[in-house]
């Protein structure tokens, strides 16, 4: 299944709809893949997040333009094809073919594929390294030296090289030296800072832009932008010295802008003002600052924003191809289903926060948020409407305070989906669906619709409920539909609603009385669980038994600051804390939900137990324990006096 602009999503080269109303645009693409390896779980999730987004402002009636594609030049390319006894182009062209198999298996919505050795995106890129080049100032000729990575493709300063070798891969760097091309990158370090002053939520989280005003902060060196042929045939020739190809980086940024067509094209000027890119955090130099340098100097607008996302790790270390700790996304998705993977990346990682990724905590979500709170509460719902009044809706009698409640949380859920999704925060969003699903369980305890089945007099209180369950069905077939698409057409489905979907459908009462309704259960089997890391189990130590200092060294002990904090649903104890340790981002979670609200902790810094074994409470990962004092019920937890930053050790 491919996606070759669908006429639905045509941009028409007007933004206007058919009234008077102004249609919102949205132009969202995702970081072009490297083909080298083949797709994993990290590449998932910025595709999976960004098409989330694209179906919720579908949703919404916005023209939405969704572009994916692959990164194929460069050295590491040309090295992972020699390895192969392939020619480059056949190889790239297996490795991104796998990328677009793997997007149109887990139903990726984008409307175009852009590949970096497409005739297209050459034309793009040697038009605008003619543009720089005519205008005399931009790109000059010089010699460099210095330290090379070719798994970055970048030159290393001395600062940032540790113990001689690429900080990220831990390979030994290569001094090249050679005539290149160049360009004034360095000239635009002033503006950049002035544009990023000005516009504070161009790239966020706000944590990002920080980063980026910290960069700006050294010198900016202007940057090398060719490759001699001599070392590296496979790039696009530079159009003014063709003994030259193009670093792949300036190659590949544009193809933001090649994907739309010529430069100056129609559909250029229709959706390049709306651009949002999305990108995992290893990326952020080359989008936050060569790239909007590249767009100022090539006479064109910068993009709209930067959205950042973490970094997933398996087990605490970093997870890329590179460090050889690849998940297979694919393994998974199939193993339990693409729904339910996307509801985990989605709500376990706060967006911009790093997470880590196990199958366990996959499984402890899956069944407690997906077959449990939801599954079980459609099940519930159709199969009453089904035994209670032969599967068809009833016209609701008189309404009490408990339907009420369920109206007033459903326009709240509304308006913070909404919310939150304009702040890329597809974990609260996810928050706020299952706050509503929590009040409708409570609604359905409360109301003992099953015992009223055969209570006569009690019929028009039963349409009541019935409808209320129905209509709240019917609104969370559209509100889940960009998170969980299949399930949430299953469920429209099952509640007779057919044609696309939309948010301003989630308008409480336009449920006819008379819609058939199909029973559906099982929507998300349960998974057994595995057995859970067995705790420790708490044996006091008598008082009088001491440990040697060497014992007590043996804990590492840090500081950490809590990043967020959130109930853990279904449990009266436990917090589950983002905390920020060091340069990790660690969940843990806390048996202090009766001590302590949530945003009380936000911001605070605490002390965590570092090299504890991480255990799963509740089906989540807990990496950590935060330490609190006890006396005759009152906890405390243990904070600093004075400040210290994250990562602090504690003697
Ligand atoms: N080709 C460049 C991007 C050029 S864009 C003009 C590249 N490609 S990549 O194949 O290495 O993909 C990097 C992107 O993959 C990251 O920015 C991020 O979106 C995603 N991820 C790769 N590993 C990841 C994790 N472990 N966790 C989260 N996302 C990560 O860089």
């Amino acid at each position: 299944m491919s996606h070759p602009l669908p006429s639905r999503e045509r941009p028409s080269g007007s933004v206007h709809g058919p009234c008077t109303a102004v249609r919102r645009v949205l132009y969202l693409t995702t970081p072009i893949y490297y083909v080298n390896a083949t797709p994993h779980l990290g590449h998932a999730y910025t595709t999976i997040v960004a098409d989330a987004m694209c179906r919720y402002h579908r949703l919404a009636g916005h023209e939405v333009f969704f572009l994916t594609g692959t990164d194929e030049h460069g050295d590491k390319i040309a090295q992972a094809a020699g390895k192969t006894a392939e020619m480059p182009q056949a190889f790239v062209d297996r490795n991104s073919a796998a990328f677009r198999a793997q997007w149109d298996a887990l139903g990726i919505t984008y409307d175009d594929f852009i590949r970096t050795t497409e005739p297209r995106h050459q034309a793009v890129v040697q038009a605008v390294l003619q543009r720089l080049w005519d205008k005399g100032d931009e790109i000059y000729f010089g010699k460099y030296g210095g330290q090379y990575c070719v798994g970055c493709e970048r030159f290393y300063t001395e600062k940032e090289i540790v113990d001689g070798q690429c900080p990220d891969h831990q390979t030994p760097l290569q001094h090249i030296e050679e005539e290149n091309y160049f360009f004034r990158m360095s000239k635009y370090q002033e503006w950049l800072r002035r544009e990023l002053e000005a516009h504070p939520d161009r790239v966020r989280p706000e944590r990002y832009r920080n980063e980026l005003l910290g960069f700006l902060r050294e010198p900016l060196e202007d940057l090398c932008i060719s490759r001699p042929r001599a070392r590296l045939e496979w790039g696009i020739p530079l159009p003014f010295d063709d003994r030259f190809v193009t670093y792949v980086w300036f190659d590949a940024l544009l193809n933001y802008v090649s994907a739309l067509g010529p430069l100056g094209s129609e559909r250029f000027e229709t959706l390049w003002p709306h651009v949002e890119h999305v990108i995992g955090k290893d990326i952020l130099k080359p989008h936050g600052v060569y790239w909007p340098c590249m767009l100022k100097a090539a006479g064109l607008p910068v993009y709209r924003r930067l959205n950042v996302h973490g970094y997933w790790s398996l087990g605490g270390g970093k997870m890329s191809k590179s460090v050889g700790n690849v998940v297979e996304a694919l393994a998974l998705t199939e193993k339990y289903g693409h729904d339910a993977f996307r509801y985990f990346l989605m709500r376990e990682m706060p967006f911009g926060l790093d997470a880590s990724f196990s199958e366990e905590a996959l499984v402890g979500r899956l069944n407690a948020d997906l077959a449990n709170d939801l599954g079980n509460l459609v099940a519930r719902a159709t199969t009453l409407i089904g035994t209670a009044r032969g599967g068809v809706v009833p016209a609701p009698g008189p309404g009490t305070d408990a339907e009420a409640r369920v109206q007033v949380a459903l326009a709240r859920t509304r308006a913070e989906v909404d919310q939150a999704m304009e702040e890329f925060a597809f974990h609260r969003a996810l928050g706020a669906i299952w706050e509503l699903l929590g009040v409708l369980n409570r609604y359905v305890d409360a109301t003992q619709p099953w015992a009223l089945v055969r209570a006569p007099d009690a019929a028009s209180r039963l349409d009541t409920i019935l409808y209320t369950l129905a209509e709240a069905l019917r609104c969370l077939g559209i509100l889940l539909a960009p998170f969980v698409p299949s399930a949430a057409a299953r469920i429209r489905q099952a509640l007779g609603q057919s044609g696309e979907p939309r948010l301003g459908d989630v308008e409480w009462g336009r449920l006819a009385a008379g819609t058939r309704v199909e029973r559906l259960s099982g929507l998300f089997p349960r998974v057994d669980e595995r057995r859970p890391a067995s705790a420790p189990p708490e044996v006091a130590a008598p008082a009088t038994a001491r440990i040697s200092i060497d014992e007590f060294r043996r804990l590492d002990l840090r500081v950490g600051e809590v990043l967020d904090a959130e109930r853990v649903p279904k449990s009266k104890k436990l917090l589950r804390l983002t905390v920020q340790v060091g340069d990790e981002t660690r969940t843990v979670v806390a048996g202090i939900a009766e001590h302590y609200a949530p945003e009380a902790l936000r911001g605070r810094k605490v002390v965590v137990v570092a090299n504890l074994e991480p255990a799963t409470l509740m089906g989540i990962s807990s990496n950590g324990m935060v330490l609190a004092g006890e006396a005759g019920g009152t906890l405390a937890l243990l904070m600093l006096d004075r400040d210290l930053p994250p990562g602090a050790r504690i003697r």
